[in-house]
């Protein structure tokens, strides 16, 4: 017995991996259209950072963090999400000293000791983004709009936006105490999670699944904004109202960070077990002060790309001829080879995707890798060919095979 990879962690082949390509791929040019630019941080930061960053009282902080020591007896945390480590690189980096609004993203992954389940790993992958320096409602709708726009170009259908607003931390207190007196009566009724969430974050308790019988009358947080909250929530619909992004309010979305502000939103889709959840965000005034920053406002999201991996595939989604080649060659004889292996370099200098048998195979053995690879082109160079100084080009799809000369081969291919 060999070894296995650790529980909540995958292996992404060649045959899957090109899905994720294609989808890392489109998150870079949407970033590029809506001019946020990449950030890499590290993959660990002190742990204190997180405790302070996403809170102390949140499932991920008190449960699910990969927290170990160093040799220098430095608490350490992979990182269990992107924002707290880009909000740190952007103060410590001293971002905000810039004229210009602070527009970040990045891809990559996450670590959170999770129950596994289909679509919750242990590593897991967001893309996700970070904009800093505006309280304007029209840059949480930017947001809201960019990775609505990646799923729809990613190709998967039926994404439902949902929004809603949290408010500011005294909106919150105050409502906090109105929902505990809505709860409190029935706490008996209530599963053992809610009842421990009622301590410690009654907010969440309204996001139960189980319980939602019980919460038909339950008191609304829009009810509790004040004026300034309820502006921005109004602005924010507005604006994606102009940008034709369908959405849906919805008075119990609370995330589970402890960071959010005003607006918070997530995307959600069936297809993946008991999970809907495919991507969240919102707006944090709070937690670039919070860690040690200065007063800046910032909005993101957070977008899991296993989730989206597996949409696509569970909506059938066209994404199996991602890799190709363009030509296969295949030489017969010594002497052949030879120049294969020399026009075969010269065509990949030339940006073509080339490939050719190394094992001393078969022609027909050949012509089925030629096949497996979906290769365009194959060119078939014998003895007579490569004394005329010519090799036999056979278009795949048309089936149509003309003789190319050597010098001619990359241009004929590139038409
Ligand atoms: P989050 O809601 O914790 O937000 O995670 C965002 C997304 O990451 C989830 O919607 C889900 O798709 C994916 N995800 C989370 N945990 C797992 C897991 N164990 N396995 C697979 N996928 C998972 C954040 O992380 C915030 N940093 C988002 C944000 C950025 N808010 C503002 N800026």
């Amino acid at each position: 017995m060999g070894f296995q990879k650790p529980p909540g962690t995958q292996d992404f082949l060649p045959g899957s991996v090109e899905k994720w390509q294609f989808v890392e791929s489109k998150a870079r040019d949407i970033c590029r259209r809506f001019n946020f630019r990449e950030i890499r941080t590290p993959m660990f930061e002190m742990t204190e950072l997180y405790k302070r960053g996403v809170g102390e009282t949140t499932d991920i902080v008190e449960k699910e963090m990969y927290t170990f020591t160093d040799r220098g007896n430095r608490s350490l945390t992979l990182r269990p999400e992107g924002t707290a480590g880009a909000v740190r690189a952007y103060v410590e980096n001293k971002l905000y000293g810039e004229p210009d609004l602070t527009k970040l993203y990045y891809i990559g992954p996450m670590f959170r000791y999770e129950r596994q389940q289909a679509g919750r790993y242990r590593q897991f992958h967001q893309f996700g983004v970070e904009a800093l320096g505006a309280v304007d409602a029209a840059l949480d709708a930017e947001v809201i709009a960019l990775g609505y726009t990646f799923y729809s170009e990613v190709g998967l259908k039926d994404v439902r936006v949902e929004i809603n607003s949290v408010g500011t931390p005294a909106v919150r207190a105050a409502f906090r105490e109105r929902l505990l007196g809505f709860l409190e009566p029935k706490r008996e009724l209530l599963c053992k999670d809610c009842q421990s969430r009622m301590e410690r974050n009654p907010l969440r308790v309204l996001d139960c699944k189980t319980d939602q019988a019980h919460f038909e009358d339950a008191p609304s947080i829009l009810d509790s904004l004040d004026e300034e909250c309820r502006t921005h929530f109004e602005a924010l619909q507005e604006h994606l109202t102009g940008m034709n992004i369908p959405f849906y309010i919805n008075p119990r979305l609370v995330r589970g960070l402890d960071y959010y502000t005003h607006t918070a939103f997530e995307y959600k889709a069936e297809g993946i077990g008991a999970i809907d959840t495919i991507g969240g965000g919102g707006r944090y005034n709070g937690l670039v002060a919070d860690i040690g920053g200065p007063d800046q406002p910032g909005v993101g999201l957070g977008l899991g790309l296993e989730r989206t991996v597996m949409l696509l595939e569970s909506q059938g989604a066209e994404l199996d001829n991602l890799h190709q080649v363009d030509v296969y060659m295949v030489g017969l004889g010594e002497a052949a080879e030879r120049e294969v292996t020399r026009l075969l370099h010269g065509l990949r200098l030339r940006g073509i995707s080339a490939e050719r048998d190394y094992q001393g195979r078969k022609m027909k053995a050949q012509m089925k890798s030629a096949d497996r690879l979906q290769a365009r082109f194959t060119a078939i160079l014998g003895d007579d060919e490569l004394s005329r100084g010519e090799i036999a080009l056979k278009n795949m799809a048309t089936g149509e095979q003309k003789f190319v000369a050597f010098e001619q081969l990359a241009d004929e291919i590139l038409k």
